[in-house]
């Protein structure tokens, strides 16, 4: 972690304290409040609690041109970023995916070749429907480990963060508290339900937070639905393809729904927001991290809707390669952001 970033954070924290106009702002303040000094390990924790909100910023009387040059959002992920990075493992990967939409798409190219070759190569699969391009068993092969190694590597990284925040042993209360903030997103909405100052400059708007909303939860039906058609296939001995009218399809569509729905929107917002309120450096990175998800959602929908049609094969590749690309990159891309922040905010419940 680069001294400069966490040096400043310092600095900055440090004025915030002594003057504490933001209190009610978001878990930021009342947890700096509660410290008289702070260690690089408490800076981290406040950097991965902070939402990006923006509202401290324009609230702030001490903003350049005052000579404090107060821009916590800014620093705040700036350090934040810092510490996905320091902690991911193996290390170097990481800085090259948070900051390189190229390398994204790199990695996404090189899975769909890799899947159409598997595909050519095998031939025909024997199996019905989509196992006819790709067998079951080949699936299973090609994504159990693309699911399981980056979980490890996330677990690493999550273990050297806890331990560089002080976090203690997780009880179910605090894990209980922290969910609910996460999944209400409570800390993007400027602690009085009103939105957050993304997208235009000081006014509030709940865009940001809707459509973040919308692909997290969307995120987790899709989620859901593998979930739902492995158990079918493995407990119930019941293969796909499944009916309309079944888990798998269900919570499959709603869910690529709003995932669609919620990155198209988050992809439109992101160029409205000021870039001197964030980390810069990586805008990249994160950007073709929703653009990443868009594809994996409407991939998967247009799989189901064109399924029957010569398009099939085509779009299998897509669907597939996109998600793969998405769980390999699952430790060193945007997506670490949900894991530290969930783990930020149950540091902080247990410290309440
Ligand atoms: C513990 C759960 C989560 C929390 C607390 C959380 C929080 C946040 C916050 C505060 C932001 C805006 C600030 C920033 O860009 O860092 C954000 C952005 C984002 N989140 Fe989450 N998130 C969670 C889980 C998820 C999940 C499961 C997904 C979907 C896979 C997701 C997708 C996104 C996307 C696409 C962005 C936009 C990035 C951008 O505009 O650059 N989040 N999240
Ligand atoms: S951001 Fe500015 S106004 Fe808010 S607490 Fe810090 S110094 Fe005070
Ligand atoms: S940007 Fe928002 S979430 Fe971050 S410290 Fe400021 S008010 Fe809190």
């Amino acid at each position: 972690m680069s001294n400069e970033a966490i040096s400043e954070a310092r600095r900055q924290i440090e004025i915030c304290n002594a003057c504490r106009y933001c209190e009610g702002y978001c878990a930021v303040f009342p947890a700096l409040t509660r410290q008289a000094a702070f260690a690089d390990g408490d800076i981290t924790q406040l950097a991965n609690l902070c939402h990006n909100c923006r509202g401290c910023y324009y609230a702030c009387q001490y903003t350049e041109p005052h000579e404090f040059a107060l821009n916590l959002p800014k620093i705040l992920a700036e350090v934040r970023q810092e510490s996905w990075q320091d902690n991911a493992w193996p290390q170097g990967v990481a800085r090259r995916f948070h900051r390189s939409g190229v390398a994204i798409a790199i990695v996404v190219i090189i899975c769909f070749a890799l899947l159409f070759a598997t595909a050519r190569w095998i031939g025909s699969a024997g199996g019905e429907g989509f196992y006819a391009i790709l067998s079951h068993n080949m699936m299973v092969a090609i994504f159990v480990p693309a699911f399981l190694v980056p979980l490890l590597s996330i677990w690493i990284s999550l273990r050297r963060f806890w331990k560089s925040i002080g976090g203690q042993p997780l009880g179910p209360k605090a894990g209980i508290a922290a969910l609910s903030d996460a999944a209400r997103m409570k800390n993007l909405s400027g602690g009085h339900g009103e939105g957050c100052n993304f997208e235009d400059e000081d006014r509030f708007t709940r865009q940001r937070s809707i459509s973040h909303q919308l692909t997290m939860w969307g995120f987790l039906l899709c989620f859901a639905a593998t979930a739902s058609g492995t158990i079918l296939h493995y407990v119930f001995a019941m293969p796909a393809p499944y009916e309309l009218v079944s888990l798998p399809k269900i919570l499959g569509i709603s869910g690529g729904l709003m995932l669609s729905l919620g990155t198209a929107k988050l992809a439109w917002l992101k160029p409205k927001g000021d870039k001197s309120l964030g980390d810069p450096r990586v805008w990249g990175g994160e950007m073709a991290f929703i653009l990443l998800l868009f594809t994996v959602s409407t991939s998967g929908l247009a799989l189901y809707g064109a399924g029957a049609t010569a398009w099939m094969p085509t779009l299998l590749a897509l669907h597939l390669g996109s998600v793969l690309s998405f769980f390999l990159l699952m430790p060193y891309s945007k997506m670490a952001h949900g894991f530290y922040r969930l783990a930020a905010l149950i540091r902080d419940a247990q410290i309440k």
